[in-house]
């Protein structure tokens, strides 16, 4: 079947993220205030029903591929059923999740056997008393238990995304690249985008990806690597003889925006055609009204602009939409 999904700019959309809670049990720096968030009361949420409602219309779409991300999806009570049920839905290939890895070394094998495809975890630190201080309380051995136990179960390939902070962890560059030679994950470095109405910390933050790849000892040897199936807008690198390899995701100074293939449900059940325009339109409304949901996911696309300004921010170009003011957490990544 054609996919209905296609844009204004001819980009064929198969790929859904959907942020199932904005709750946390971590505070990452770049994601959150350290005190005074706010969380959507329960009623606001999207149930398990609708949620799979909407992937099922999305699925006749073509949407192909499904990420569960949060705040942390594994806090929300009977995630291993909702994947499960998700799994099952005609027409999606791939169903993966987005976690901070805390919960995840005990429910791997679960998520494994409902049907759950992937993970990509979040770990900016490999030094334990920083990743404490990066995240406001995270466990780092506990993350890397929960990699190993992905290993274990067969969650893979499995990815590591770290967010670079200049100043913070953008020093740990060259030790997450030699993390690869020994271990059989890709490692994502992701630039810190400047979401949720943090602009002003953002750009003292910041720091390029190609800044640093330029400055890294590995520079020379990284041997790029052709794109997976299912790619999205990482470019991937190999030291010679390693398990594993490492990526690039540059959403502000090389924004990937030609490429993009994804639409974004908030965890209260709205449609984001961009991840950093605040254009989002409701999809609670309509359920139980399976053509209504597949004419505002296809309307939605209307509104998807051809690329985000992101970068704009820097250098203090005015924007042609108004930027987003949802937290990374509602939104899902
Ligand atoms: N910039 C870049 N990445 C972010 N993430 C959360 N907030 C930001 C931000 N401001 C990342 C998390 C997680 C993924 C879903 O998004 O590290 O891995
Ligand atoms: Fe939680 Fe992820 Fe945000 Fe960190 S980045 S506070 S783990 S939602």
């Amino acid at each position: 079947m054609p996919s209905t999904l296609t844009d204004n700019y001819n980009r064929i959309h198969n790929y859904m993220r959907i942020s199932i809670t904005d709750r946390c049990n971590l505070r990452c720096t770049y994601c959150m205030p350290e005190e005074g968030m706010t969380f959507l009361p329960n009623e606001q949420l999207m149930t398990d029903e609708e949620i799979i409602q909407i992937v099922r219309v999305a699925a006749q779409l073509g949407i192909k591929k499904i990420r569960l991300t949060g705040g942390e999806p594994l806090l929300r009570p009977n995630v291993v059923s909702l994947v499960q049920e998700l799994s099952q839905i005609e027409g999606i290939e791939d169903l993966a999740l987005t976690t901070n890895g805390l919960l995840l070394a005990k429910m791997a094998a679960d998520l494994k056997r409902a049907g759950l495809k992937r993970v990509n975890i979040s770990m900016d630190s490999l030094k334990p008393e920083r990743f404490k201080q990066m995240t406001r309380g995270g466990n780092l051995q506990r993350v890397l238990e929960a990699v190993e136990r992905c290993t274990e179960v067969g969650l893979a390939p499995l990815k590591l995304n770290v967010v670079l902070m200049r100043g913070f962890n953008d020093d740990e560059w060259d030790d997450f690249i030699q993390y690869t030679i020994d271990h059989p994950i890709t490692v994502r470095f992701i630039e810190y985008m400047p979401i949720g109405g943090r602009q002003q910390g953002w750009k003292r933050d910041y720091i390029s990806l190609e800044e640093r790849l330029k400055g890294s000892k590995w520079h020379e040897q990284a041997i790029p690597v052709d794109k997976p199936r299912h790619g999205g807008p990482a470019a991937y690198y190999r030291l010679p003889g390693a398990k594993g390899q490492f990526g690039l995701i540059h959403p502000v100074s090389d924004h990937f925006c030609d490429t993009c293939n994804r639409l974004r449900i908030t965890a209260d059940g709205y449609v984001k055609p961009c991840l950093y325009w605040s254009d989002e339109f409701h999809l609670r409304h309509h359920i139980g009204d399976d053509a209504k949901l597949a004419e505002v996911l296809i309307r939605s696309l209307e509104a998807k602009p051809f690329n985000h300004e992101m970068a704009y921010e820097l250098s203090g170009q005015s924007l042609s939409h108004q930027p987003t003011t949802r937290t990374m957490s509602q939104i899902g990544g």
